[in-house]
Formats: C-alpha cells, structure tokens, sequence
C-alpha cells in the first residue's frame, strides 16, 4: 500500500496556499504582471494553453509540480503506455495510445496470458478498416440491391458513441462522404425516426459495443436487423451490417460476417475507443484520410505527454491547475465552453471521460478519499452559454471553473460573425477573472444619468465578483489533427489525475449496480408483479404499468 497523497509534503504545502487569503484572487494577479499570459500560457502538439486567467503563480506552479512528482504522476503515465496493468481492479492495461501511433511503434500490452503485441494488432486492424471504407467510398463494396451506400447508422452508447459522434459532428466542415447517424438510447423514440428517414437498401448498420452485451445497444441493434430482414431479407445481413467490438463470439452469433467485424481488445477503454473500430463511422463520414489525421493530431499530443517537461507538459499542467480547483478550492464542477458550434458535443463526451473515469470515492488500494476527485462538467458552445447558465457562472456565490476553447480561423467565409464569436469568448473570460465591483457599477450608472437611490439599489445586483478562474485552448484551426490533439490532451489530463489522485481511471464499476437492477425490473413490467421490487420503486411501476406503461 502505498502512503495516502495527503501525507505528503506537497500536499501539506497546496493545502497552505489554499488557506492563503488571496488563494483564489486573479485580477490582482493580472493587474500586478503586465507579462502574465507570457508567463502562464504553453504550447504543444499545436494547442495553446492559457493558464493565465487562473489563480496560478510561481509558488502554486511549484507546489503542484512537487504533488505530480510526490504522486509519480509521471512514472504513472510512462507504465500506462509501456501496456503495464493501469486498471488494477480489471487487470487490464489502458493502451489507447497504441492505437493512434504509427505501426512500427512497438506498443506492448500486459495480458493475463503474457504480453500482447499491441501495435500488429493495431495495424493490422486499421488496415482491414481502411480497406473497408475504401470499398464503401467507390462503391465496390453495396448493399443486397446492389445500391452503393449512402448512409451511416452506428448504434452504440456511452463511450461506443459519444466519441464517433462528437468528432463527426466536430468534422462538419469536411464534405460527407456518407449521411451519418448515431443512435445511443434504447427510448424507441431515438431509433424509430433515423430508420424511417432511411432507404435500408442504402444503408450500412454498425453495431458499436465493446462488449456486444450492453442491453440497450443490442435491443436497438435487433430492431435495426429487423428493419434490414423485412426489407431485404435475411441474407442483406451479411452486407449492411458491420460489428465493431472485442467479443467475436457474440459478433458471430448477432450474424455479422468475419469480414466486416473490426476487432479490438479489453485494453482499449470504451471511453478511450474513438480511435479503435469504434471510430469506424467517423472515417465512414468524413473520409479515411480525416480519420487517419485525428489519430496523427493524437500520437502527436501522446509524444508530447510523455517527452515534455513537466513545466510545458499541456496535459499535465491542465491536470494540476482543475485539481487545484477541484481538490484544493472545492470547485464541485467545471464548465467546458467550446466557442465553436462545431464542437457542441464535445461536453458530452468530456462528461463521461472526466465522470466515468475519475468519479471515484476509494484510491487504488480500496481506501475511501478524503478528498474531492472529479467535479461535475457540463457544457454548451458559447455563446450558446452565455444566453443559458453563464449568469450562475458570473454571479453565484459557487464557484466554476471553466476551460473556454477557441479556434482561431474559421472554416466558413463569415468573418464578421467569427470576429464577434471570438470577441465573447475573450470577454467572458476577462469579466470572470476582472469581475467589476458594485462600486464600479454605481459611478457607471450615475455617469448615465441614473438617479443615485436607483444606481445604489442596483448597485449590489450589477456587483461582479470576478477572481473566478477560466482556461483558454486554442486551436489554430478545427482541422482533424488539432481536434485528435485536443482530446488526447484530455484523455492524458484525465488519467494524470487520477494518479495525482490516486485513484484508477480505468473502472467504471459505479454503473454496474443500475444495470442489475434494471434486469430485476423488466420482469416486473412485463408481468405486473411487482413484489420482487422495494416498495417505493414497486409503487412507482404500478402507477405506470396503471397509466399504460
Ligand atoms: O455502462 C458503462 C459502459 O460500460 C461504458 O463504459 C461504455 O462506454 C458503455 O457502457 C458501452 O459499452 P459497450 O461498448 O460495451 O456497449
């Protein structure tokens, strides 16, 4: 066992800086240092990190750099992709990155049985893939009819979705190659209208499921095999239906062919798999050549987190600085704020990499923490934001951190609006660390003309607090390397938490306990019978089983 992170002088010394009275004070810091973005901001694999609009100073960098050496962060992260055991309660490696490095990379996974070689089986995938969606593309590959594709359905949920579908959606600005479609949720209301929409004689089914038994996934992937069968008959399974999971055995029993099953194995995460077959639909979408620059854009942020200095290490310094805010401020969420429509899911699937990875209430060895790990995300493109829950932000006596993303040029002609775009996501930034004091507000007023009684009694309600942290990322352009860079980021920012937290990022064993009960409950909806269930859920199934459910 090793000795709880609390214990250690680094720790004792952040928990000082945190008492300190301008602990979280930024605008004096802004004020006091013309040369504070030079200061605070880094760059790497082509992002620009700006931490300067943070509480962050020489004394709290160094703290926390001393926390990622007292945690081994580094030492961590280097076993995680040398394909060591990182997820200990499954025994399991978590060799993402393998998947995005070139072929002769030599990645190595731990297994039960001995040591995998993890990049052959990459490469060999990726190549059947490739291959695949080539054949689709030029129509040498068709559906029973013998009509070339036109569409894309990936059914999958949780991590077998929200990564396809957030970088496909991310990748709008590049001409379709196929009509994609994500179908997540077994609510009949998700599916019944993207298959009534669609000509199965042009349509390719993927079935996206790590472990091809997930309830939801595989009742929506029989309805869509049904919807195949009555059109086409039961030979256009064969054709129009592509698996993408590690269990081969339930893959060949659903009736997916060999040759259009892409494997991978347990050491991918499903939260980590868009790079995996998983991503099938984005390459699918938008075109072989994109997917294989979203897996450069990543390899390129994976030799950055395991070469850079700690000091100009992106992924880490984004990791210390939302600890500082979350374990040692007691921030208890954080806003992710990309200020490009493109990226409206990218909250989405932050929420599950930061909330299903690191939301966690023991460390490794089964201790419970003391201490606060992953805070609540949630998000919306600016300047959506803005007109929504950024009043909470600005005002409320709860801090919230927020990470603001920015692309630098656009890929639409509209030059004025990208200008305004940009010109808010700048500002709410200025206005949450300058904030603007109620006196501030009353002189502006009466300079207005506002009679005094009225500017003092809005005086407090027009009363910014401003010291409240953001972090800037910024693109150069939303092309599919910077976006492949802009999730490893937070892939690595994430599982480098965890190790300064002590805690496997890798388990999810928090969902497990809801799906057994839900397996309890089927019965009780189907038959009535509700008295294996507890008296308030038994009453609940009653009352909707009563109004028809
Ligand atoms: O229930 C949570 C989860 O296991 C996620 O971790 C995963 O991304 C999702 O379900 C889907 O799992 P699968 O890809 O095996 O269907």
């Amino acid at each position: 066992m090793t000795a709880p992170i609390t214990t250690t002088e680094a720790w004792a010394r952040l928990a000082a800086l945190a008492a300190r009275p301008d602990a979280a004070a930024i605008r004096r810091r802004i004020e006091a240092d013309p040369n504070r973005f030079a200061r605070f901001s880094r760059s790497g694999a082509g992002l620009l990190l700006d931490l300067s609009r943070t509480a962050i100073d020489e004394s709290l960098l160094s703290a926390l750099l001393d926390l990622a050496d007292a945690a081994h962060v580094r030492e961590a992260f280097a076993a995680m992709a040398r394909g060591e055991i990182a997820n200990p309660t499954e025994h399991r490696a978590a060799l993402h990155m393998a998947l995005r490095a070139p072929a002769d990379a030599g990645f190595r996974a731990r297994t039960a049985e001995g040591w995998e070689d993890a990049s052959s089986l990459v490469a060999d995938e990726l190549s059947r893939m490739e291959a695949f969606v080539h054949a689709v593309h030029e129509g040498r590959l068709r559906g029973a009819t013998g009509a070339p594709f036109a569409s894309v359905v990936n059914i999958g949920i949780g991590g077998s979705d929200l990564g396809p579908a957030m970088v496909t959606e991310a990748l709008s600005s590049i001409q379709p190659r196929l009509a994609a479609h994500y179908v997540s949720n077994v609510d009949g209301h998700a599916i019944a209208p993207v298959l009534a929409a669609l000509d199965p004689a042009r349509t390719l089914i993927l079935v996206a499921s790590k472990t091809f038994t997930t309830q939801e996934t595989m009742a929506n992937a029989a309805v869509a095999r049904a919807w195949l069968v009555s059109a086409l008959g039961e030979g256009a399974v064969a054709t129009h239906v592509a698996a993408l999971s590690t269990n081969a055995k339930a893959v060949a029993t659903f009736g997916a062919t060999p040759e259009q099953t892409f494997g991978f194995r347990d050491w991918v995460g499903g939260r980590f798999s868009l790079w995996s077959p998983i991503g099938l639909g984005i390459a699918l979408a938008r075109g072989w050549s994109a997917f294989a620059q979203l897996l450069a854009g990543a390899h390129a942020m994976d030799r950055h987190a395991l070469a850079a200095p700690s000091a100009e290490n992106l992924p880490l310094l984004l990791a210390l600085v939302h600890t500082w805010h979350a374990t040692f401020q007691g921030r208890g969420a954080y806003a992710c704020l990309p200020y490009d429509q493109r990226l409206a899911r990218l909250p989405a699937w932050l929420q599950q990499l930061e909330m299903e990875s690191n939301g966690k209430r023991v460390d490794v060895d089964g201790r419970a923490v003391t201490y606060p790990t992953a805070p609540v995300v949630f998000g919306e493109p600016g300047t959506n934001a803005q007109h929504s829950f950024m009043q909470l932000v600005h005002q409320s006596p709860a801090v919230v951190p927020a990470d603001i993303i920015m692309v630098a040029q656009p890929d639409h002609g509209l030059a004025a609006n990208h200008r305004i775009l940009l010109a808010h996501a700048l500002a709410q930034g200025a206005a949450l660390a300058l904030g603007r004091s109620g006196e501030e507000q009353e002189k502006a007023m009466l300079a207005s003309g506002m009679a005094a009684d009225e500017a003092a009694r809005l005086a407090p309600h027009r009363h910014f607090p401003g010291d409240r942290p953001t972090i800037g990322i910024v693109l150069p352009r939303l092309t599919a390397h910077a976006l492949g860079a802009l999730l490893a980021l937070y892939e690595h920012k994430v599982a480098m938490q965890a190790a300064l937290w002590g805690i496997n990022a890798f388990d999810q064993w928090g969902v497990e306990l809801g799906k057994t009960l839900a397996a309890g409950t089927l019965p009780a909806l189907e038959t009535g019978d509700v008295g294996a269930l507890d008296p308030a859920t038994g009453g609940l199934a009653s009352a909707l089983r009563h109004l028809g459910g």
